[in-house]
């Protein structure tokens, strides 16, 4: 390592208490790989300063073959077969683990993300509590006993894991996706390759460290890394006949291209894509909890999730009073680096992002919206800071109420009737996250049936939970992470059939 290198790592040196969990290479085979055969590397920046935090290995597909197979022989050789019981005390050894160390797997993640400390803390409990959930999960995995037609026969079936899992993850949650994977995989006794995305690899790596830790076998679970290879490598995870999952958070678009190249082997697919969630407010709900949960739901990373609210409908009799709380309490957020104790909201993952903030907040004025509070880019603060904005009376044929912003872009629509609304929240091709306030249980289970969607919040802008089943329908994708479902998605039904009695 040059002095260079090592001046950026003191960066991140400076800032983590734990050394262990900075680490500089590959986890495969139980092994870090820190120099790549290609020699290459490529490098982590802080989105907020610009500044370097680490220098990677970019991986060969050599390397990532390698990965893979390791992963594969690990699984047959013993993961498969071991206990439940188990394998349940290695991941709630992982849970421990991570709450320890939850100060600086936070700070790690607000490094690479830029999100707030506030922010990066609650996703580092969120993300530990996949591990504790599937440590409860992993020895209650039951089949079905099935009375057959033939009376000579006696069929059971017992569900056993898919095989080795591939796993490929956002930089929007850096800990947590890939926990909601994982979990569920290790749990079930799948092995795993995790590839998280290029911008904020730190946090699998310290994720890698804890599962060290935590005991499991080496080959269970294997960090793949690389800058430069992403689609490369995603193809091949796709085209590997030796991976038999593939999970994936993103882009709808990317999941399509995953899904097309996983077809050649018939690949098990958990695609959790893009959203475009319309949070409902009707006349009726409690206004100040609703501007209350908005925030919350709509701010969470800077509105850099695919489950924040995309569209806001209110209804026209509650806009005003709407709107100016709304203005109030957004105006006093602290927009800062996301180490800074007073921050409140950190800044957008890149300059791409805030671009498209830019995009849909100009075209929307431009279609006749109304600016509330203006927001836009602070320069003074970094390349990618960026004031929240909020716009009401926004015409329905504005870009954003078709595509997905992905960050603090607040746009108000306005209804009339019940009817009203449900078309126009339904008439996207999304169907992740949708939001509804009323005090009327009618109105409350009414539009629960109607919304098309994988998840309806009743009266609450947050309801992610490691006990709750997560994911869309439409091009929101498919499968189902957290709760119980999770296990269903990393397990395959075996029917054994005792004929002849
Ligand atoms: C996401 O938006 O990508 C995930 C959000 C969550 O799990 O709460």
């Amino acid at each position: 390592m040059d002095s260079k290198e090592q001046e950026q790592n003191q960066y991140l040196m400076a800032n983590i208490h734990n050394k262990e969990l900075i680490k500089k290479g590959a986890f495969i085979n139980g092994e870090w790989l820190e120099t790549s055969e290609s020699n290459r590397t490529f490098a982590v920046k802080d989105p907020a300063t610009g500044e370097l935090i680490a220098t990677l290995p970019d991986l060969s597909l050599n390397e990532v073959d390698h990965a893979i197979r390791c992963a594969d022989k690990t699984f047959q050789d013993n993961y498969k077969n071991t206990l439940p019981r188990q394998r349940s005390q290695w991941l709630l050894k992982l849970y421990e683990l991570m709450l320890e160390n939850i100060e600086d797997l936070a700070k790690i993640i607000t490094l690479e993300n830029g999100k707030s400390l506030a922010d990066s803390t609650s996703e580092v409990k969120y993300a530990a509590s996949y591990f504790q959930w599937y440590s409860e999960e992993a020895p209650r995995i039951y089949g079905a006993t099935i009375q057959p037609s033939i009376s000579t026969n006696r069929v059971f079936t017992i569900r056993q894991p898919v095989g080795v899992c591939a796993v490929i993850c956002p930089w929007n949650f850096p800990s947590a996706m890939i926990t909601r994977k994982a979990a569920a995989a290790l749990a079930t006794g799948c092995t795993v390759v995790v590839k998280p995305d290029h911008e904020t690899p730190l946090s699998a790596l310290a994720l890698a460290a804890l599962v060290e830790k935590a005991g499991f076998p080496p080959g269970a679970f294997n960090v793949i890394i690389s800058g430069t290879r992403t689609s490369e490598i995603g193809t091949r995870l796709c085209e590997s006949s030796l991976i038999k999952k593939l999970s994936f958070t993103g882009s709808t678009r990317v999941g399509k291209i995953l899904m097309k190249q996983s077809s050649s082997n018939i690949k098990k697919l958990s695609l959790e894509l893009g959203g475009n969630a319309p949070f409902i407010v009707f006349e009726d709900a409690d206004v100040e909890k609703a501007v209350d949960q908005l925030i919350l739901c709509k701010f969470r990373g800077l509105g850099q999730t695919c489950v924040c609210a995309n569209r806001v409908y209110v209804q026209t009799k509650i806009l005003d009073n709407f709107v100016s709380m709304l203005k109030e309490k957004v105006s006093a957020f602290k927009i800062g680096h996301g180490l800074l104790k007073e921050t409140t909201h950190g800044c957008l993952i890149n300059k791409q992002t805030l671009e498209k903030v830019e995009k849909h907040k100009k075209d929307a004025i431009e279609k006749g919206a109304k600016v509330i509070l203006g927001g836009g880019p602070l320069p003074d603060l970094g390349p990618t800071f960026y004031e929240p904005c909020i716009l009401s009376n926004v015409p329905k044929n504005a870009l954003v109420s078709k595509e997905e912003t992905f960050g603090p872009l607040c746009p108000i629509f306005t209804f009339d009737t019940m009817q009203e609304v449900i078309k126009a929240a339904n008439d996207t091709e999304f169907g992740l996250a949708s939001y509804v306030f009323s005090k009327n249980i009618n109105t409350v289970f009414k539009m629960a049936e109607s919304l098309e969607a994988g998840m309806v919040s009743c009266n609450t802008g947050i309801f992610s939970d490691s006990a709750v089943p997560f994911g869309g329908i439409k091009e929101s994708g498919f499968g189902r992470e957290g709760s119980l479902y999770g296990i269903e998605d990393y397990t395959v039904v075996k029917t054994i059939n005792v004929g002849t009695l």
